[in-house]
């Protein structure tokens, strides 16, 4: 038996659609940069959200895999930031950095 194109076809399909999926996406690409979209949408400067994002990507990593902004609701972020703060040794100026930064990235 030969292969025929529409089964040659179809791997190529498969294989494109495998390959992405494969690719480890770099803590960087997975966590949003923040915008000026993202600072006018949450009332915060956009100073405050990159300052905010890169002490998340520094400290929060730490003792467990980063909990991606997004895989969070808004209400539990508010529970949980103040003990993760504490836990990563941020000061308070700080704290208020991460989690206008992780508000800012979770949509819902
Ligand atoms: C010193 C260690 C440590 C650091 C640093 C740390 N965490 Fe945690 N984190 C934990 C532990 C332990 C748990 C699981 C127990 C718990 O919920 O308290 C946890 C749980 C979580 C959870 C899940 C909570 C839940 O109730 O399901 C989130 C979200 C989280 N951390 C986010 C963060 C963020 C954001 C930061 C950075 C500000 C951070 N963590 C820094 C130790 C840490």
């Amino acid at each position: 038996m030969h292969t025929t194109g529409f089964q040659l076809f179809f791997s190529f399909a498969l294989l494109s659609v495998l390959l992405p999926a494969c690719t480890p996406q770099t803590l960087d690409q997975k966590t949003p940069v923040a915008t000026a979209e993202m600072a006018n949408r949450s009332k915060q400067s956009l100073d405050t959200l990159q300052t905010g994002r890169a002490l998340y990507i520094a400290h929060c990593g730490r003792c467990h895999e980063h909990q991606l902004p997004a895989s969070v609701s808004s209400e539990d972020w508010h529970i949980v930031a103040p003990g993760m703060a504490w836990n990563a040794g941020l000061n308070q100026g700080d704290e208020r950095a991460v989690l206008a930064y992780l508000l800012a990235a979770t949509s819902h």
